[in-house]
């Protein structure tokens, strides 16, 4: 059995989230998954800007909320979702995710909340929360990012 670690990074401000995001592009292989889940204003799209930038995308990286998938080329193509419209599984499975897991590329999506019993085990979860409410602090964001044990995460970092 694959073991899993979780590490925690608080940002303090949508800049810091962009960066954790760019730092864990260093990490990532083909094929590799990246799960967001969290509430409206988290921070994915932020987070998954910086991933995009630290695989080289030089598109503008939007949320594909028309599109279902959103594709851009970096150092190997980036597959964006975001299944926040999708509140029925059937329609996840339309998308053919297994295609895009499987295409060479980068898969990130957000409100993978929507279609967790449909993503492979060995992916990266990234957990946003706005803790606001007990801090006061409506910039702060909490990220618990868990990955297979294998990969390099002690290394991520805002
Ligand atoms: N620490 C932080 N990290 C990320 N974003 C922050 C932070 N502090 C404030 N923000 C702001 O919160 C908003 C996050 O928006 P973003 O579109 O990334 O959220 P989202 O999780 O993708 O929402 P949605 O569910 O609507 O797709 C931005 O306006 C950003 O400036
Ligand atoms: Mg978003």
């Amino acid at each position: 059995m694959t073991k899993l670690k979780t590490i925690e990074i608080v940002t303090a401000g949508w800049e810091a989230t962009f960066r954790t995001g760019q730092s864990i592009a260093n990490f990532l292989y083909p094929g590799d998954v990246l799960a967001l889940f969290g509430d409206l204003g988290s921070g994915k799209t932020v987070f998954t800007k910086g991933v995009c930038k630290g695989l080289g995308v030089t598109d503008v990286v939007t949320s594909p909320t028309f599109t279902l998938v959103q594709e851009y080329s970096g150092r190997m193509p980036v597959y964006h979702f975001d299944f926040y419209r999708l509140t029925a599984l059937h329609d996840i499975e339309m998308l053919d995710l297994d295609y895009y897991f499987n295409a060479g590329g980068i898969s990130i999506i957000e409100w993978a909340e929507r279609g967790e019993q449909l993503l492979p085990f060995s992916i990266f979860r990234i957990e946003l929360d706005c803790y606001s409410e007990n801090t006061g602090d409506f910039e702060k964001r909490r990220l618990r990012i868990t990955a297979p044990s294998d990969r390099i995460l002690d290394q991520v970092s805002s």
